[in-house]
């Protein structure tokens, strides 16, 4: 009708509110990491940006693992991590480890170190922690995972990758 305010029924469908909180979380930049995991449970390995400090005393950081990842049974079942922070040339690598690429061939696109928990690091990552898992908190999709730091390697420089906007960048 002319001359009238058109009333707009507010949207806040859960589809919506997921897809704005998706939006604004997209403006959030976040470290690129490749976290993996080796043992009698299975050899895994996914890029997370849920990575985060929790305590330097003791050395404790987490991991945000989506239920329904090809990683978490393995991740579960080992009960050990590495977490290795990417450079700006692992751009690849991180795709490769952020697809639906099978286990093996995310594995053969980079070297990887073995250490004494089982765990791989990634060779040329800006940082790796070794870690052991010490409690899980459920976070609804992901499952929240404390990690206890049992080793950290750090390399001698080159650029981080960030995640920011749906696309990688180069700090
Ligand atoms: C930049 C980026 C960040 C991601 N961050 C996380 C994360 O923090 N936690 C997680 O569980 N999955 C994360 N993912 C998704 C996993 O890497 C992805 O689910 C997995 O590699 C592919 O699923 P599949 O292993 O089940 O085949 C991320 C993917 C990308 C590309």
């Amino acid at each position: 009708m002319q001359g009238q305010a058109v009333s707009k029924e507010p949207d806040n469908t859960e589809e919506t509110r997921r897809e704005d909180y998706r939006n604004a979380m997209a403006k959030l930049g976040a470290a690129v990491h490749i976290v993996t995991t080796s043992g009698a449970a299975g050899r895994a390995g996914f890029a997370a940006t849920a990575v985060c400090s929790v305590s330097d005393n003791p050395p404790t950081l987490l991991v945000c693992l989506n239920k329904t990842s090809s990683a978490y049974w393995p991740v579960k079942g080992n009960g050990t991590i590495c977490v290795n922070v990417l450079s700006s040339d692992h751009q690849d690598l991180s795709r490769l480890f952020g697809g639906k690429t099978p286990v093996e061939e995310r594995f053969a696109g980079a070297s990887w170190t073995e250490l004494p928990s089982g765990g791989l690091a990634l060779d040329g990552a800006l940082a790796s922690f070794d870690c052991e898992i010490t409690s899980v908190a459920d976070g609804h999709s992901h499952d929240i995972l404390i990690c206890r730091v049992l080793e950290t390697q750090v390399s001698d420089g080159g650029q981080s990758l960030i995640y920011l906007n749906r696309g990688y960048h180069a700090v």
